[in-house]
């Protein structure tokens, strides 16, 4: 059974923590089936893509100079190709996920213990601090969770002065649109302006899956309290005779609209 929008679980941290880790750990194998190619999954020193546009950190250089000595977070690593990716640049990296089954399928790829994977929410993050150069999530977490000016905080608060978080997430305006790569996906349905979380359940009405929206001065005010700078939104183009398609982003829709919003921040000195 699948209904949206549902109001009630707007404010609901741990409904939607629940409903999304039995989610990530059912949906682990089939999203590695359709995703871990293009996302470097299964490679020696894993990939960092940003987005479904296929923009790489090794090219978009968004995170600043990486490398031996930057101490960097990734906030919903999922199997942890960028985590790996970042730690094969010389970094020392924590991937943290609410999804064991997400973590489990980056394992085999964990050399020495590196990078460091770990269990958790990304609304109560289980690190000091001031200890961090650079938080990071690509499409991990920030629109999974209920209270995102909290995981902006939490990130606020391990990063050291100087430090950047990064993240991308579905671009907001996408959100009236239905989630089809086709013509259909070209018509807005649904209000910009209602933040009421989409959530699919299973016949007993429990929550299965849960996606929160807010609008893109929703994210650019959870920044700015939190005590962050914020840098740059990256609203990546379609790339041209670029044909892979992911889910609801298409190149028919890539042509007229963004797909995806690379929100940039600094933690000022
Ligand atoms: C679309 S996947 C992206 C994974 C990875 N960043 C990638 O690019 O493949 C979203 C990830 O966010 C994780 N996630 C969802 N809610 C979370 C939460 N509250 N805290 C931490 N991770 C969460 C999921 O388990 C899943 O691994």
């Amino acid at each position: 059974m699948t209904y949206r929008p549902k109001p009630d679980m707007r404010n609901d941290s741990a409904g939607s923590e629940a409903a999304n880790r039995s989610w990530w750990d059912s949906d682990a194998e089939a999203y590695h089936e359709e995703h871990a190619a293009f996302l470097g999954v299964d490679t020696a020193d894993g990939d960092f893509v940003w987005c479904p546009e296929g923009v790489r950190e090794s090219e978009a250089g968004l995170l600043g100079d990486i490398g031996p000595g930057t101490v960097a977070l990734e906030i919903g690593c999922g199997s942890a190709p960028c985590s790996r990716w970042l730690a094969a640049q010389g970094a020392s990296v924590v991937g943290l996920d609410i999804s064991a089954g997400m973590l489990r399928r980056g394992l085999p790829h964990v050399r020495h213990g590196i990078p460091l994977l770990v269990q958790a929410g990304a609304e109560n993050l289980p690190v000091a601090d001031g200890t961090v150069d650079v938080v990071c999530s690509a499409f991990g977490a920030i629109p999974f969770v209920a209270d995102p000016a909290r995981v902006m905080a939490e990130a606020a608060r391990v990063l050291r002065p100087g430090g950047r978080l990064v993240f991308s997430i579905n671009h907001p305006m996408r959100w009236i649109f239905l989630d089809d790569p086709g013509p259909d996906g070209l018509v807005a349905t649904l209000s910009y302006f209602d933040r009421s979380p989409y959530v699919e359940t299973d016949a007993d009405g429990t929550p299965t899956y849960v996606e929160h929206h807010r609008t893109v001065g929703d994210r650019v005010r959870d920044v700015v309290s939190a005590g962050l700078r914020l840098v740059d939104i990256v609203e990546p183009e379609w790339p041209e005779d670029f044909e892979e398609q992911w889910g609801q982003w298409s190149p028919l829709r890539g042509a007229i609209f963004p797909g995806t919003a690379i929100f940039c921040c600094e933690k000022p000195r």
